[in-house]
This record gives structure tokens, sequence and C-alpha cells, in this order.
């Protein structure tokens, strides 16, 4: 029989971490490693399935908050460590863990990365953001012009200083974009302090400090170099601008990777937009929608005449019902429906990655009024996370 626990102190948080790792087909953290990752646990948030005394699944969420389309920022559960052990699968403990972790998340909305891409539709979770993954031919990449700004490389102290206050003033701008959490921050110096050749570089423009980028290079064979951007993050054009003309300008290398939104216009940053290559597109962003009224109410609406949404959600019933959206906000109502939608579809199009009518299209959704639906749906910048947790 498996019971749900909510999870308390450091030793059964260290427990958790292996049996999730162990999950991953991961080794266990060393005790040093352990010491980076505890701060990760906030308590209440941390979930575990047990058989008897054993732990044998787990679930956990940060205390984070996500930018909606209007620009609102929401309260929002960063969901993660998903896992169940191998001699445990294909019983109920996940689904378990899954219908107690969405009861009692105190957020109104969940995001999660996914591993698995077929596992957390059931749950009411849709894909609602895609990332591009481009490689530049650095050699042949040239911007035209000069900066306006300043770039300096800073040292690590100061990078760990710095991009958490830079990153809650100019990171939260585009619809998908998320807080990130202490736990998050020591992760990731961590894995700085791992890659040793770590480069942060911060742009100044006429107000200071207004954009990061972060980024290593590593050598291949026949002294090519292959620069990775891992973390870039900007206030306006300029600073997102200046900071592509100093990596671009850096000496000996060869290729830029980066992921970036779908609709990020880099390729017209430089004299050949055939300098840019999109190697693949995958989905970022699976956002769950656990207070559905507070959500629609929490974004901004297109123009357009008002289209009635029935909305399915069969683990949260509290959920379910028919919706009125229009340009001036949604309001629950009892109204025949012009558009009915499953919850995960709904997170799906809530930051505007898919339509209501490509998801008709695929027969996925029925209804009429789709074009009103889309348009008041409708967003300028295409949602994108760049927070990878
Ligand atoms: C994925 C995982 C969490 C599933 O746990 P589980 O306890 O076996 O899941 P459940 O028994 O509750 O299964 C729920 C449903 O999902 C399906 N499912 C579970 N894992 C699946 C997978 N990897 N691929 C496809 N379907 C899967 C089950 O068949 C079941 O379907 P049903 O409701 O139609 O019967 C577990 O297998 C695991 O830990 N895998 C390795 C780690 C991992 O992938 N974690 C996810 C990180 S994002």
């Amino acid at each position: 029989m498996t019971e749900i626990r909510v999870l308390t102190d450091d030793a059964q948080f260290r427990a958790h971490m292996t049996v999730f790792r162990r999950a991953m087909h991961w080794s266990p953290f060393s005790d040093e490693q352990w010491q980076v990752a505890r701060p990760s646990y906030e308590p209440g948030r941390v979930l575990a399935a047990f058989d008897g005394d054993e732990m044998i699944g787990t679930t956990q969420s940060y205390g984070s908050s996500l930018v909606v389309p209007g620009g609102a920022v929401v309260p929002h559960s960063a969901v993660s460590r998903v896992g169940v052990r191998a001699d445990h699968t294909r019983r109920g403990v996940l689904s378990a863990l899954m219908r107690e972790q969405l009861s009692s998340l105190p957020d109104p909305v969940a995001t999660l990365r996914a591993s698995e891409s077929r596992i957390y539709g059931r749950f009411g979770y849709g894909p609602a953001s895609r990332w591009r993954t481009v490689e530049i031919d650095a050699k042949r990449a040239v911007i035209p012009g000069e900066m306006t700004g300043r770039v300096r490389m800073v040292d690590q102290d100061t990078a760990d200083k710095l991009l958490p206050e830079l990153h809650e003033a100019v990171g939260l701008a585009r619809p998908g974009q998320i807080g990130r959490w202490p736990g998050w921050w020591a992760r990731a110096r961590d894995r700085k302090s791992e890659a040793e050749n770590s480069v942060t570089v911060v742009h100044s423009g006429p107000d200071g400090d207004d954009g990061f980028l972060t980024y290593k290079v590593a050598e291949e064979k026949g002294f090519r170099h292959r620069l990775s951007i891992e973390d870039f993050e900007w206030a306006d054009d300029d600073a997102w601008r200046d900071l592509w003309i100093f990596v671009s300008r850096l000496d000996l290398v060869d290729h830029i990777d980066i992921d970036l939104a779908l609709d990020d216009p880099v390729s017209w940053l430089f004299e050949d937009p055939r300098v840019v290559h999109t190697r693949e597109i995958f989905d970022e962003i699976w956002l769950r929608l656990t207070d559905v009224p507070r959500m629609l109410s929490a974004r901004t609406y297109g123009e357009a005449e008002p289209v009635v949404i029935e909305v399915q959600d069969g683990l949260l019933p509290a959920n379910s019902g028919c919706y009125r959206v229009s340009a001036d906000g949604a309001e629950r109502v009892e109204e025949p429906a012009d558009v009915t939608i499953p919850v995960g579809l709904l997170g799906a199009v809530y930051l505007g990655d898919t339509t209501f009518s490509q998801l008709a299209a695929v027969k996925r959704l029925s209804g009429s009024r789709l074009a009103d639906a889309d348009a008041l749906f409708a967003v300028q910048r295409k949602p994108y996370c760049g927070t990878f947790f």
C-alpha cells in the first residue's frame, strides 16, 4: 500500500535525493554535493511515497514566480525531482504522488521540465513553450556597427552577488520567465565552479548594469573552439545586441551554441543570416494551471468578441466549468460553451505557444468561434523561460 508523506528533516531530504537520483540512473551525491543541493529542499514542498518504511518515490517543488501574458508576475511552483524506484514502477506510485502534490501546491500554477514527454499530460500538464537550439558559425558572424554600452568580465564572487539581483531586475519580462530560488543559484554556482573556464560578462547601459551573459569555451580537435552560452538575460535591445557583439568577436571561437526563444531575432543581427543554423526545436515548459479562475484573471487578452470556454479538469474538479473570456478579462459563468478544452491543453495555449485553432485542427479539442479564441489568447512574443531546473 503506497502512502504519500510530506518530508520534514534533513535525513529524509537526503534519502529523497538518493531515490530520485537512482531513478534517473545517477549515483547518489557525496557529502560535498549534498551540501550544495540542500538549500533546494524547501519545507512543505517535498513529498515522498512510502511502501511501509521504505521510500520508493519522490517529487518536490520550489517556490518561484512566473510571468504571464500582459506582464503580471504570479506565484509559481517549479516541480522537479520526480522519480519512482525501478522495482516499484507501473503500480500507480507516480499517480499517487502527482494527485497529492496537485491538491496541496500553494501556488495557482506549476511548471516542470519533462525528461519523459508521455507522462505528464494525464496529470493536466501541457507543453507551453519550446526552445530552439542554434549553432552560429562564429568565424563568419559579422554584426555591423559598434556597441552602445560597455561589457566587462566579472570574477566569480562578483557574479555570485550580482547575477541574482540582476536576474530579479531584468529577467522577469517575457511570458514564461520564472523567478529563481536560492537553491537554483547554489546549484548554478556549483556547476560553474566545476567548469573552471566558465566566464560571466555584465553589460552596463546609461542607467547602470542591465544584462549579463555566462559562457564557457571548449577546445575541440584541430584547435577549434566551441563557445556555449549558458545564461543570458538583458533589459533592452541595446544590452542584448552589445552582449552578442562581445561573444561574436571573441578570438579563436569557431562555433557558438545557444538555446533561444522560437521568435528570437538573432539571425537579423548578422550581415549574413545563414551563419545561424537551427539544430533542434524542443519542448521547454510543461504548465499546469492549478487555480484556473485565478490564472485566467491574471493574464491579459487581445481584442475579439468574448468566447465562453469550458474547462475540464478531472484531478482538480474545482477548476471545471465555463469561463467567459473577453478583452476585459475572464469570469466564471453559467452559459453554454463555445469551446471545450481539457485543462492540460489550456496550459498549452495559456502562454501563447499554440492556439485553439491548431489544437482543433488535430482533433484535440472541439468548438466554434476558434478565431475569436485565438485572437483573445494571442501574444506578441513567444513564451520562453530560459531557466533550466
Ligand atoms: C516515470 C516514472 C516517474 C513513472 O512512475 P510510475 O510509478 O511507474 O507511474 P505510474 O504507475 O503512476 O503510471 C501512471 C501512468 O503513466 C504511464 N507511464 C509511466 N511511466 C511512463 C513512461 N516512462 N512512458 C510512458 N508512460 C508511462 C503508466 O503506464 C500509467 O499509465 P495509465 O494511467 O494509462 O495506466 C518512473 O518510471 C520513473 O521514475 N522513471 C525514471 C525517472 C523519470 O523518468 N522521471 C521523470 C523525470 S521528468
